[in-house]
């Protein structure tokens, strides 16, 4: 009892309610499908999913088109934390205190393996044909031990974002394809935008705070460096050799010169506000940033686009794949209904919706050809590659672990980034501690 009061505490101060608020042009479509409300009965729904951006409003905007076509559910919407590592830390308390309190959880991509004994097989509940639209490795990623413990609601890769009409005034034909190209031209757009009078201006912005966002930029940097992924598909560990020593240590050159020395606490909406101001030459983000830098009342809506990020050489450039699911809690008084309110909301269309309204990736091929979603964001065709190819995190291989390897990775990249140690130490003490955990040590060369 004392558990489930302490719980009820943690949603009541968690729950910033979102109030749906539709903004104009954001109008929810006619649901053609028939839906399948999954009871008849008057029940309520516990949905807890982020608020990044724009999350709240396009999760509300879809709750309500759901209770629109069941009158007979109520989905009623908390706010998850920001940073999906404090996100972990509070799904946990409530899964291991068997909790009722919460039916539908949007959880990342790298915990399905976390969180899977809590979770309902899906595979129960949704059509086959369904499940089968989605792609194929993220629903290998979800499935653990034959269960379906989540169905993809959107995906996530890193992004440049680019100003154009900076490229253009300092004579740039188009965007960075290296690091070191990239660090050169923030430095010259950087210099000039001062010397004009803006002295708050920055060449590069992205997420340094030491979390999982750092464990997605510092893998973009070092897998397209040649400097590896963490830890093998086959377990070995994958970290400490020159190529990653050199970009890290070129990473941590940018704080403080290209980029504010504030980076190294910054998550995805401290580098967007930096950039939606007008602020930077050039952002790393997931592609939510796009609908929100393009909205009516951006200052920048007419100067950027998107590119893949830049890469240790020509054509060497990776994208951390990201994206979350959704789930049914094992605990929940209503199975029926969450895993029907999940079927709705991750459906061809729902996933359409929030393309057109709010720039997420579908997980349905299909959507990435629809001349609606190709209007409303033009990028999903030139990186639909991209997107497909992006690289996973260590999770699979890593399964429950995989917070601990995350942690042990961000503090070291982190470290390097402060300074309080270089590049070759931390990676080399690193491997150690992988080790440490388990995981195969690389043969030597
Ligand atoms: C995005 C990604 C998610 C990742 C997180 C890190 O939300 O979709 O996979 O873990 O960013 O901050």
């Amino acid at each position: 009892m004392v558990k489930r009061l302490a719980l009820l505490a943690i949603i009541a101060a968690l729950a910033v309610s979102l109030a749906p608020t539709f903004l104009s042009g954001d109008a929810a479509p006619v649901v053609a499908q028939e839906v399948d409300c999954g009871t008849e009965e008057e029940v309520t729904i516990n949905f807890i999913a982020g608020s990044v951006g724009n999350e709240g409003d396009a999760a509300n905007a879809q709750i309500a088109q759901f209770m629109e076509a069941c009158p007979n559910v109520t989905v009623a919407l908390s706010a998850r934390p920001d940073s999906t590592t404090e996100g972990l830390a509070l799904y946990l308390q409530f899964f291991e205190a068997e909790s009722s309190d919460v039916d539908v959880y949007q959880f990342d991509v790298i915990h399905s393996g976390v969180f899977a004994e809590h979770l309902i097989d899906l595979a129960e509940y949704i059509d086959q044909e369904v499940i089968d639209s989605h792609f194929d490795a993220i629903i290998l990623n979800n499935t653990v031990d034959g269960r379906l413990v989540g169905l993809p609601w959107f995906t996530d890769a890193g992004l440049l974002y680019y100003r154009t009409d900076l490229l253009e005034k300092y004579g740039y034909e188009g965007p960075p394809v290296t690091w070191e190209e990239l660090e050169e031209m923030a430095a010259t757009i950087q210099e000039g935008e001062r010397a004009e009078g803006n002295a708050d201006f920055w060449g590069f912005v992205w997420q340094g705070n030491a979390y999982e966002g750092l464990t997605c930029d510092a893998l973009e940097w070092q897998e397209s460096s040649g400097g590896g992924v963490i830890i093998t598909p086959e377990g070995v560990v994958d970290v400490n050799n020159e190529a990653a020593i050199d970009i890290f240590d070129r990473a941590a050159g940018w704080v403080g010169t290209i980029s504010p020395e504030g980076v190294i606490s910054f998550m995805e909406e401290d580098a967007r506000s930096v950039w939606q101001a007008g602020n930077a030459a050039f952002m790393r983000n997931w592609p939510y940033a796009y609908s929100l830098g393009k909205a009516e009342d951006s200052t920048i809506a007419d100067v950027f686009d998107v590119s893949a990020l830049p890469g240790g050489e020509e054509g060497e450039s990776a994208a951390t794949l990201g994206g979350w699911q959704l789930g049914v809690s094992a605990y929940s008084e209503n199975p029926e209904a969450a895993a029907a309110f999940v079927n709705f909301i991750a459906s061809e269309e729902g996933q359409k919706f929030r393309a057109i309204n709010h720039s997420y990736l579908a997980t349905i091929e299909t959507v990435y050809s629809d001349e609606e979603v190709l209007e409303a964001v033009p990028f999903f065709g030139p990186l639909f590659d991209v997107f497909t190819n992006a690289v996973a995190r260590p999770s699979t291989v890593s399964g429950t672990q995989y917070p601990e390897v995350s942690e042990l990775y961000y503090t070291a990249v982190h470290n390097v980034l402060t300074g309080e140690t270089d590049a070759e130490t931390a990676l080399a003490d690193l491997e150690g501690q992988l080790i440490d955990l388990g995981f195969e040590a690389p043969e030597m060369e």
